[in-house]
């Protein structure tokens, strides 16, 4: 079965006005497949929506929503229930910087909100989608800090963590189900990330290679690493103390730790 066969007609994917969810558009209409795309600036996702529409024979539909909203997992599921959903790409995230105690309340709870509660009940509606309709596919997009504490960004951090054991213990739960899960669990990617994390920019991957990593391996491998040397730093957590781990992370990122 070819991969639209497969996951088609129409993926799903939060947060494709940039970044990693944006790559993920293109590729997977590339593949064929039409697109929902999900995020809170709707010019922006026209855009990418006609020049995706202009490249491929596929669709492309947009939905404006803030993600971070009380039920906007719930709107999204009821405003798509009469579109064939084959993929959910679970993908709109974000990151913050600096000490714990001195971050912004309202921001710390806007990002539990999407990277955890959102992120959470969307995929327990779709997994449930899927499971009854006998096929369907997700990635979640959790992250290499996922795999040990991060002083510097403490809660983003958590919230990967959550995701990552979230899908791991999902992907048992539903195994033999025809419904396939990867967890995505990319490094430094280069995005809007850093500016909404307010972190100083970073080198790292081209993020279409880190999608890519995720569409290779969906119903293959449970969790995605792009990248040789996150691959290595994401198992080397297991052969090294907890304590050595923690301070190793938190001396990388001293940087946010200064005040
Ligand atoms: N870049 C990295 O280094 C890196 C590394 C590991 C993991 N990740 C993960 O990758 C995922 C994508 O991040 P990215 O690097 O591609 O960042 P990005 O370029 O900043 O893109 C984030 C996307 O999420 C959307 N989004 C943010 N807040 C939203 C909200 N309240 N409601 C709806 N959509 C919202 C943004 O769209 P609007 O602003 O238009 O709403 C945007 O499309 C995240 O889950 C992140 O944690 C990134």
């Amino acid at each position: 079965m070819d991969f639209k066969e497969r996951y088609g007609r129409y993926a799903l994917i939060t947060g494709a006005s940039a970044g990693i969810g944006k790559e993920f558009a293109y590729i997977l209409a590339e593949k064929g497949l039409d697109l929902i795309l999900v995020a809170r600036r709707e010019d922006t996702l026209k855009e990418i929506s006609s020049d995706i529409e202009k490249k491929n024979k596929v669709e492309c539909l947009v939905i404006k929503k803030d993600l971070t909203e009380e039920n906007s997992y719930k709107e999204l599921f009821d405003l798509t229930q009469k579109f064939d959903i084959g993929l959910l790409v679970n993908n709109a995230g974000f990151g913050y910087y600096g000490r714990f105690i001195n971050q912004n309340e309202d921001k710390l709870k806007d990002m539990l909100k999407l990277n955890v509660l959102t992120f959470s009940m969307l995929t327990r509606v779709f997994a449930d989608y899927f499971v009854k309709k006998g096929r369907g596919g997700m990635v979640l997009v959790s992250s290499l800090a996922a795999f040990q504490p991060t002083a510097g960004m403490a809660q983003y951090g958590a919230t990967k963590g959550f995701e990552l054991q979230l899908g791991e213990a999902l992907s048992e739960e539903i195994k033999g189900k025809n419904v396939d899960i990867t967890i995505l669990c990319p490094g430094a990617t280069v995005t809007e990330f850093q500016i909404t994390a307010e972190g100083v920019p970073h080198n790292g991957m081209d993020a279409k290679k880190v999608a890519m990593c995720a569409v290779n391996n969906l119903g293959r491998k449970i969790i995605s690493i792009p990248g040789w040397q996150n691959k290595i730093t994401g198992k080397l957590h297991r052969f090294l103390p907890r304590s050595f781990v923690r301070w190793a992370t938190a001396k990388a990122l001293s940087h946010y730790l200064k005040d």
